[in-house]
């Protein structure tokens, strides 16, 4: 199995909540390293640049404003096919679909407060750890 990056970011509801350690533990135990992490506050031209994508769905503005409403922590995961593990960690983006133990269904307030964002793709991986870190960083 190849070693792998992913981006992470916990989102402003948990931090809100002083849930950074709590989400931090469930990534350790389930066996991703943090490799790099700082706790910044997005501006708005990064959270649109970071979410441009969906610039045309309709929670756009909603998602951006609720990105900008406070601290944020972004990261660097690393381990075995890093990608898929955190996706599986995070659960469901609706926390009401989330499955039991993962991210989004214990702390997860709603579809747009859900926590933590996680990569889809390892080439989106690469381009989201470079919007936020530069390499000296990030420390394997
Ligand atoms: S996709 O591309 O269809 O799979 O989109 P999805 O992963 O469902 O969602 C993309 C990001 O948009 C957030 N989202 C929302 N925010 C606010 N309101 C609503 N209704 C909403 N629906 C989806 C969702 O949390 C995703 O954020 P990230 O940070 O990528 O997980």
């Amino acid at each position: 199995m190849a070693i792998e990056r992913t981006f992470s970011i916990i989102k402003p509801d948990a931090t809100r909540r002083n849930l950074t350690g709590a989400v931090n533990a469930v990534i350790e135990k389930a066996g991703l390293r943090i490799v790099a992490q700082k706790r910044i506050a997005m501006t708005r031209a990064e959270a649109e640049a970071f979410y441009g994508v969906h610039r045309e769905r309709p929670f756009f503005g909603d998602l951006v404003a609720f990105m900008t409403s406070g601290p944020v922590v972004v990261q660097v995961l690393e381990g075995e096919n890093a990608v898929a593990a955190y996706r599986e960690v995070m659960g469901a983006t609706n926390p009401a679909n989330a499955a039991e133990g993962t991210l989004r269904k214990l702390f997860a307030e709603s579809i747009e407060a859900n926590s933590v964002h996680g990569s889809d793709s390892a080439e989106n991986a690469k381009i989201e750890i470079a919007q936020f870190f530069s390499g000296n960083e990030i420390v394997g």
